[in-house]
């Protein structure tokens, strides 16, 4: 089947798709968009998160067939058009909440739609947010420090 959809603001078509196919396959395997990261593939870790109309989803669990005229945003839609790194992706690298960066990509779009839906989160809306979000590197108090630096800068910024 074709699979017509807008990945980043951009409209995209995706020919031959089987029905068990998953739209992080389509994304990473078809559309040369490798920043969703492919761990467990059982919904379980949460580095292929990507935003579908709006909503953080786990991209290995959801059918290709299932985004069919919707919208999706993935890491690589975070950045601005000139490349330059938004808010919470400069927070991320300034306080050191990156090791191997596996899990990088998925933290940032749910850090990122936190913020757009509550941009002065207490830890506990911080915690909630990015349960679904394992890290075997960093501890996750640098990446709970940089979506508090996000969003003090955000603050500052308004
Ligand atoms: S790869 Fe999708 S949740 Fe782990
Ligand atoms: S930085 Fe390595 S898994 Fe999170």
């Amino acid at each position: 089947m074709r699979v017509t959809f807008t990945v980043n603001g951009r409209r995209q078509e995706a020919d031959d798709v089987w029905e068990g196919e998953s739209l992080l396959y389509v994304l990473r395997e078809r559309m040369g968009l490798p920043g969703s990261k492919n761990a467990c593939e059982q919904g379980e870790c949460g580095s292929c998160t990507v935003r579908l109309d709006g909503v953080p989803v786990c991209s290995c669990l959801v059918a290709a067939g299932q985004v069919e005229g919707r919208e999706v945003v993935t890491v690589e839609g975070l950045a601005g058009d000139n490349g330059e790194l938004s808010t919470v992706q400069q927070a991320f690298v300034d306080a050191g909440a990156v090791q191997c960066g596996f899990c990088t990509p998925g933290l940032l779009v749910a850090a990122d739609e936190l913020l757009e839906r509550c941009p002065q989160p207490s830890d506990a809306d911080i915690r909630e947010a990015l349960s679904g979000n394992l890290c075997r590197c960093t501890g996750y108090e640098k990446i709970l420090d940089a979506v508090r630096l996000a969003a003090a800068r955000t603050e500052q910024a308004v």
